[in-house]
């Protein structure tokens, strides 16, 4: 089996974990949050989503929080559903937009109440924008394995989107298992059908544990070359717009893993439990992540780690 030397993490928990909080978390808060993500040294954070308050609540605060990121050549990005989104997100100086449209119309409606040609119809507006302040675009794809309202979603729908993305300039493109319903092999299949397609494209995954086979996913997209991630502190996470939304795959959780396997992540996996067990403390909840709970392989961290909890 031939493993990457490197995989690439990006952090999603303060803008997936966060939106279907039921209580607002104040901006403070999720600044204290990123900061212990910070401290572990993660290169790449999903901050926030420039949405409709009145769709997603827990975001009204995006332009405030942009404003006080701390800057250390951290690469901060926005989920945005449409040009007014990607307008307030560059407006606001993030450093990346992640444009969201679904691969299926019941899910795209549901999500950003548009038809999907509505949604591509303003993807030349949001691409030229994001060209004109030299702004990168990750084109993300809802749903890709899965639809809760459809079932099951043709390759080619998938395809259509991330062609539509790539032709406009998207530097990445994100497969979202959004409900959880990849399997090892259907993983396989499309990243192998996607780097055949796209040999230049950096394919990003985006797997949530709905049905347990979130990190199988993870190693089966691992062994036919995939080296993108996005990962969650803690579990948390899901779609707001989807029955049963589970958590992302944990951050550290991951981490132990690959970096046992002799894969670097470039996280240190102390910090990164501290920082799950902040976030634990903050919600006030248990998080889905186990490695927080049983702590890294050696005795002495397992013990250090669980007296600090
Ligand atoms: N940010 C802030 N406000 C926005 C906005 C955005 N990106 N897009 C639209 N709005 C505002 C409009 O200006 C309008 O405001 P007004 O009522 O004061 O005039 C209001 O929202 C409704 O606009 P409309 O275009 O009719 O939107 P909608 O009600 O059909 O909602 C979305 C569409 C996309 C804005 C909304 O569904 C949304 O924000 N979805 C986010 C979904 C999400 O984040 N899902 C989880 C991640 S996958
Ligand atoms: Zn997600």
């Amino acid at each position: 089996m031939l493993l990457p030397d490197i995989v690439k993490i990006r952090e999603v928990a303060p803008r997936d974990g966060f939106q279907s909080l039921k209580v607002f978390l104040p901006t403070k808060k999720k600044l204290l949050i990123i900061n212990a993500i910070l401290d572990a040294n993660i290169r790449e954070i999903e901050a926030t989503s420039f949405v409709s308050p009145s769709a997603i609540p827990q975001f009204k605060d995006a332009p405030e929080l942009v404003a006080k990121l701390p800057r250390q050549s951290i690469t901060y990005a926005a989920l945005v559903p449409n040009l007014r989104g990607a307008s307030d997100a560059i407006k606001a100086h993030i450093d990346r937009l992640v444009v969201v449209i679904s691969a299926t119309e019941a899910h795209n409606q549901e999500n950003v109440r548009r038809s999907i040609s509505e949604s591509i119809a303003d993807l030349d507006a949001i691409f030229a924008l994001a060209r004109a302040h030299e702004t990168p675009v990750t084109g993300s794809v809802s749903v890709s394995f899965g639809c809760p309202y459809q079932g099951d979603v043709p390759q080619k729908d998938v395809y259509n989107l991330v062609n539509a993305y790539i032709s406009r300039g998207a530097t990445s493109v994100m497969l979202a298992d959004t409900t959880g319903m990849a399997t090892p092999n259907r993983v396989e299949h499309m990243v192998v059908y996607f780097q055949d397609k796209f040999p230049d494209i950096n394919l990003i995954l985006h797997f949530h544990n709905n049905r347990g086979t979130a990190m199988a996913n993870l190693l089966a997209a691992i062994k036919v070359g995939a080296n993108s991630f996005d990962t969650s502190l803690g579990g948390i996470g899901g779609c707001p717009y989807v029955p049963q939304a589970a958590g992302n795959l944990p951050t550290e959780d991951v981490v132990f893993m690959l970096e046992d396997m002799g894969i670097k992540t470039g996280i240190n996996l102390e910090s990164i439990i501290k920082a799950a067990h902040l976030l634990e403390k903050t919600l006030g909840y248990t998080l889905p992540g186990q490695v927080m709970k049983s702590g890294p392989r050696d005795p002495r961290l397992a013990a250090k780690i669980h007296n600090l909890s």
